[in-house]
């Protein structure tokens, strides 16, 4: 059965994937609508990361995502405006939903690690926020009008 876990970064969740296993391996999927509340638009995957670089470091107007690390191990810290939190991706198994409006960065990926992004809607560089002050100010705004 799937399971969800709470972080403390708005709407944003843990969410355990299917994991079907046997002594050939292991294999898990993901259907869009079903294990996670969006369709997929779009795939895509980061690899060959540094140990020392940082990726994200930017928020999306719309956009919703579901990160998996597929292979090796990676950190993600969220940022919703007004709590953060940071925790460890290293289980081709669950997956971390990242809802709009959620600064996130990552980092300190390990050797042959390949991180797997399934997103909402296409790429459109209208729909980024990278100026966290710019990105502070929409939350902040979001908030007001709730
Ligand atoms: P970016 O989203 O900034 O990468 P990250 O958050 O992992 O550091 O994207 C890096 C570059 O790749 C940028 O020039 C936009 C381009 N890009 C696409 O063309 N299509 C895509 O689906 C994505 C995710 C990025």
């Amino acid at each position: 059965m799937q399971t969800t876990e709470v972080i403390p970064v708005e709407h944003c969740k843990m969410v355990s994937l299917p994991r079907i296993g046997d002594y050939r391996g292991d294999l898990s999927f993901i259907e869009g609508n079903n294990h996670i509340p969006f369709p997929i638009e779009r795939v895509y995957y980061l690899y060959d990361v540094p140990h020392s670089q940082y990726r994200g470091a930017h928020a999306h107007k719309r956009l919703q995502q579901l990160i998996v690390a597929v292979a090796g191990s990676f950190n993600v810290s969220l940022d919703d405006g007004y709590n953060t939190h940071t925790l460890t991706l290293n289980n081709p198994a669950r997956g971390l939903l990242v809802h709009n409006l959620v600064w996130r960065e990552l980092f300190n990926f390990s050797m042959h690690a390949v991180c797997l992004v399934l997103a909402s809607r296409r790429y459109e560089e209208s729909d980024y926020y990278r100026d966290y002050d710019e990105f502070l100010k929409a939350v902040r705004l979001e908030n007001k009008q709730k």
